[in-house]
This record gives C-alpha cells, structure tokens and sequence, in this order.
C-alpha cells in the first residue's frame, strides 16, 4: 500500500494500485488529447523539483505534471543553490518545509535521500532516482509501455540488459513486476555489473521469483517479451578504466533485432549512450520515445494518488523504529549517512539466521 504522501520505492505498492495509477494516466492522456490545456487539481499547491543529478525526460515530465495540473513549481539545480555551499540535505529539506511546499521531488546521487528527506518534511517526497538504488517513477512510465505494448502483466519473459548493478531504473522495475502471475527474469550483464544484493534478497530470494542470470544477449534473445536496455552508468564507478572497459559491453542492433519475437518490446529508460543502434528506432518494437511521454502520464496520475492518500491521512507515519540497531558501521560510500551531518546509522536485521543486518536508507549491508 501507498500509505502516506511518498513515493520512495515501489516495494509496497499494490497491484490494485498500480492498476489504479494506469488507469488514471490513461485518462490524463485522453483529457491532453483533447486539447485540454489545465486542469484545477493542483490549484494553489507547490510542488520543488530539488536535483541534485543531471535530468532531461524526468525533471521535464515533472515540471508539465505539475503545471498541467495548476501547480506552481519552483526548480532547484544543487548546483545554483546553497547545496553548492555545503548545505546538508537535512536543512535544505527544512528550509524548502518552512515555506510550505506540497511536493518535493528529489533526485540525488546517494542512496536513501529521499527516504531522509521524507523523514525530515511535511511535504509529500517523490522518489525521482537516489543514487544507484531506486527510481520508482520512472517504472510507472515503464509499466505504462508495457502494458499498452502487452496488453498484460502476466506470463511475461522479461529481460533486463547492461548496467544492473548500478542501474536504479532496472531495481525499481524488477521489485515492481516481481508481484505480477508466471513473471521470469533474464538478467543480462558482465560479472562485474550484475544485480545488486538488496535485490536479489527483496525479490529472489524473499519472494522465490525465477530468473537466470546469462551473459549473452543473442542467446537470451529469442525467448524474451519485454527487453530492457540500460546505458553503463559511468557517474556511479570509482575507477573510470573500468568504465572504458565495460561501456561497450551490449549493442542492440538490427541484426539481433531479427532474433526476436515479433511482438517482444525494446524498453530504455534512456538517455542511451550506444547501446541501441539508432536503426532500431523505425522497429515497430522499438518502444522507448512513447515510454518517455507515458512518463509525464504516470507522474500526474501519481500525483493525484498522493493527494488523494494525503487528505485522507493527513499526518505522516513515525518511522517504525522497533528492531532497528545503531552498533554497526554502513560501508557503502554513496549512502547518505556519509554525508548528512551528524545522522546516526540505523539497520534492521533482515536474516537472523545468516546474521545479515541492512541499512535502513541504502538497503546495503552492513
Ligand atoms: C535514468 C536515470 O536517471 O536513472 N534516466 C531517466 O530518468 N530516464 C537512466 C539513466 O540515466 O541511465
């Protein structure tokens, strides 16, 4: 269930829900199509778009959302802010509450942001991607273009190819298709990107989804109905010879193209660096520049399920804090504990047993 006015992962969402959100994007396009240029449900709401990370398609769909629905919408780049003064996110996200805001969609490069800011605000908090963790709406335009493209969420064969260990689109989008009946993964990636631990843990492990992990696109190709491409995401690596190394690691081209089901879809989150050859884009299964524009579906009919949630449960949750325990250190260094002044580091135990204890803001263990 959406409880409260966030949106930070998808891992509680419903089906219900999500069928929910479709269904309101579907009339969200048909009212646009109609030539209906503002409607009233956000009248006299604000809604900050606070990046801390470069956006084209995301922060754009955001900004039409919100002013297609009345909002007045204030943008922050950290680089023109006081962010670049060394501004904690803490105070930023105090400062932006003082001023009574409705909305804060935040995209950051630390895992858990959102999560803290959540924490921290009145506002309602939209998960716009944190770090290599996860990025929630982009998955409501994925799951948009799915289902006009399938018809279904069900029996799928779905497979997810290139960056997957720092790839925050494909965690959202596995955690959110892990609920649908006779789901299977293909995680396509070199050894060295494969999918992340809090993953594998929240979906393969906890809920028994199959999936295969393989290196071969070619191979993988002709069993797949859903293939979705990811760029190497060249911020998120240390060392940028291994970047060099792993950046040309798939390329879909026409020549695989012919592999494929006449009916699979070709998904990118995009921005695509090389992975798609530009000649896929005449592919009638070529789906991506028609999933960019469901993204500015989803998110208004997202932000009209957030309202909704917060009349009818004004006062946020407490953060539920029994269980929890402060005697461990978090080792990863793109979590926002390592950056947020004074924050103490909290983990819930996820796996007595095994003695697995996780990061309450990146979800990776101690
Ligand atoms: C993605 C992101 O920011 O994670 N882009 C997006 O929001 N559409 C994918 C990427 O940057 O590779």
């Amino acid at each position: 269930m959406i409880k409260r006015k966030d949106l930070l992962g998808l891992v509680d969402a419903s089906a219900e829900e999500i069928c929910e959100i479709l269904d309101t994007a579907a009339n969200m396009k048909r009212l646009l199509r109609q030539g209906i240029k503002k409607l009233p449900h956000l009248e006299g709401c604000t809604a900050t778009i606070l990046f801390y990370e470069n956006s084209t398609r995301t922060r754009t769909s955001f900004e039409l959302a919100a002013k297609y629905m009345g909002a007045t919408t204030i943008n922050i780049a950290a680089s023109s802010s006081s962010v670049a003064k060394g501004e904690t996110l803490i105070d930023t996200g105090k400062t932006l509450d003082a001023m009574k805001n409705d909305f804060i969609i935040i995209r950051h490069p630390m895992g858990g942001a959102p999560y803290l800011l959540a924490r921290t605000v009145k506002a309602g908090v939209i998960n716009a991607g944190d770090g290599g963790h996860y990025h929630p709406t982009q998955t409501l335009a994925d799951l948009m273009t799915i289902h006009r493209h399938k018809s279904s969420f069900e029996n799928l064969t779905v497979a997810l190819c290139g960056d997957l260990k720092y790839g925050r689109t494909v965690h959202s989008l596995i955690e959110a298709m892990s609920r649908y009946k006779g789901i299977q993964f293909v995680l396509i990636s070199p050894e060295e990107l494969k999918i992340p631990g809090f993953i594998r843990y929240n979906v393969f492990e906890n809920q028994g989804i199959p999936y295969t992990e393989v290196s071969s696109l070619e191979e993988a190709m002709p069993k797949l109905d859903v293939l979705y491409m990811t760029r190497i995401q060249r911020e998120r690596f240390d060392d940028p010879w291994e970047y060099e190394r792993l950046k040309d690691s798939y390329v879909l081209d026409t020549e695989k193209m012919k592999l494929a089901k006449g009916k699979m879809c070709v998904l990118h989150p995009l921005p695509r660096v090389n992975e798609i050859s530009v000649k896929v884009d005449d592919d009638p299964r070529a789906a991506y520049f028609r999933q960019a524009l469901n993204g500015k579906y989803m998110r208004m009919a997202l932000i009209l399920k957030l309202l909704d949630e917060a009349a009818r449960n004004p006062a946020k949750e407490a953060i539920d804090t029994t269980g929890l325990e402060y005697d461990r250190v978090c080792r990863n260094p793109k979590c926002i504990t390592q950056t947020e002044q004074e924050l103490p580091q909290l983990f819930r135990c996820t796996d007595k047993a095994a003695d697995i204890h996780r990061c309450i803001y990146c979800e990776q263990r101690a």
